[in-house]
């Protein structure tokens, strides 16, 4: 017997109204609204509100969850001080995993209401960015910046983590990669944070479990790795070789390659814009020689496999991300920041779905192809008789 579904590729395993990907067309969709359109017009608040109650936010439906939102960015100060307790030199994904496991010691962890469940997400959302800021200060030694509750999402995340107010620009482009990354349908994270909330766990303990999964490189840890690539490969003229001796020995260009989209990522189409951007004013080379691993890329895909590749989400993140002067290993925690939303959502919609077909507990099958002695089973041979 062979095992069919592998990786669950294109496998349809519940109904949702949450997002959509046409992989073919290189479309995202939140909640019926292009993602395009909303990176253009909308916040990365209104968007979170958009994916979690289904409907664009009135004004005032706007300001009374913004309210929400500010007044739950605190993190309790005893969390500040176990964090302190880590090696400064932690994974920040291992750090924000184990802390928003933790949260559940700190806050109630009724999970059996809609709207209990809704008070959770939020203040899920207000409190990762809070987390990883404090992490940041700390393990550089300095003074944990408390949230400035005159601030966007997107800027207060910048001013806990530098001290400084950022500018309307810096701002606006923070902001638009935080729309981008909300969500994704059924990514791997995503799909984490329905499984274990499919067996009625609690919000913090899915999100904890989907932080793992975002962590890994083939997922949100590729953003990570595509700027260790660009800082190890260091300049334009060294691009071409890099690449065609990695992609020689079969291994996977970071940034590169996606489960869905046969086409260009729509995402990382804004991206690429805004890192270039960034580049003409910073005079940095990370974006151009990102567009060369592009190029290359695709054309050794061509030559090798015959095969189309395009970038993904987490090509052109990274250059940007670095620009804007953050840490590398916190690109990842970054994507959490945003795509926390998402699961959040998901996490709902998995626990509440009103109509029929209504979400089960995940169970799929494997295909046993392990050790067979006979319809007996193995002889169990005592330990001093075994060799
Ligand atoms: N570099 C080189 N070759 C690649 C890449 C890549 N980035 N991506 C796919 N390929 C090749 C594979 O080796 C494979 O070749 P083969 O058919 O000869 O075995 C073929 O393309 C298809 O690969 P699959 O893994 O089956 O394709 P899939 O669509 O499932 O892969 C994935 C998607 C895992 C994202 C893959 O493209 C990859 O590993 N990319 C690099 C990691 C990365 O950037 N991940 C972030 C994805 S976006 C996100 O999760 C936020």
């Amino acid at each position: 017997m062979e095992t069919k579904n592998i990786g669950l590729r294109g496998i349809e395993v519940a109904d949702t109204k949450i997002s959509h990907i046409d992989g073919e067309k290189g479309k995202l969709i939140y909640r019926g609204y292009d993602i395009l359109d909303l990176t253009e017009n909308s916040t990365f608040e209104e968007t979170a509100y958009l994916l979690l109650y289904d409907n664009l936010p009135t004004q005032q439906q706007l300001d009374e969850f913004n309210a929400k939102l500010v007044e739950a960015r605190y993190i309790p100060k005893q969390m500040q001080k176990n964090m302190g307790n880590w090696r400064k030199d932690a994974d920040p994904m291992d750090m924000l995993q184990a802390f928003v496991a933790a949260l559940a010691g700190y806050y109630d962890e009724e999970f059996s209401n809609k709207d209990a469940s809704y008070d959770k997400a939020i203040s899920l959302i207000a409190k990762v960015p809070t987390i990883i800021a404090s992490w940041q200060r700390l393990r550089d030694g300095l003074e944990i910046v408390d949230p400035d509750p005159t601030l966007s999402h997107a800027a207060n995340f910048l001013y806990m983590m530098f001290g400084e107010k950022p500018d309307p620009e810096v701002e606006k482009i923070f902001d638009v990669c935080l729309i981008l990354h909300a969500d994704h349908t059924f990514n791997a994270s995503t799909f984490t944070a329905r499984q274990v909330a499919s067996t009625r766990a609690h919000m913090f303990s899915a999100s904890s479990a989907a932080i793992g999964a975002l962590s890994g490189e083939l997922h949100g840890g590729a953003n990570t790795e595509v700027m260790k690539m660009l800082l190890e490969i260091g300049s334009i003229d060294k691009v071409e070789d890099w690449i065609k001796d990695k992609m020689s020995k079969g291994e996977r260009i970071m940034g590169m390659g996606h489960a869905v989209y046969k086409t260009y990522d729509p995402r990382a189409q804004v991206l690429k814009e805004l890192s270039r951007k960034l580049a003409d004013k910073t005079k940095e080379p990370w974006y151009a020689i990102t567009e060369k691993v592009e190029t290359t890329t695709i054309e050794e895909m061509k030559k090798q496999k015959g095969k189309d590749i395009y970038p993904n989400v987490d090509l052109y993140s990274a250059s940007l991300y670095y620009m804007l002067k953050i840490p590398v290993d916190l690109n990842t925690p970054i994507f959490a920041i945003s795509r926390v939303v998402g699961w959040a959502a998901h996490i709902i919609e998995e626990k509440f779905a009103e109509a029929a077909p209504k979400p089960a507990l995940y169970r799929p099958k494997a295909v046993y192809v392990g050790k067979y002695c006979g319809p007996e089973g193995c002889e169990y041979k005592t330990l001093d008789l075994r060799k």
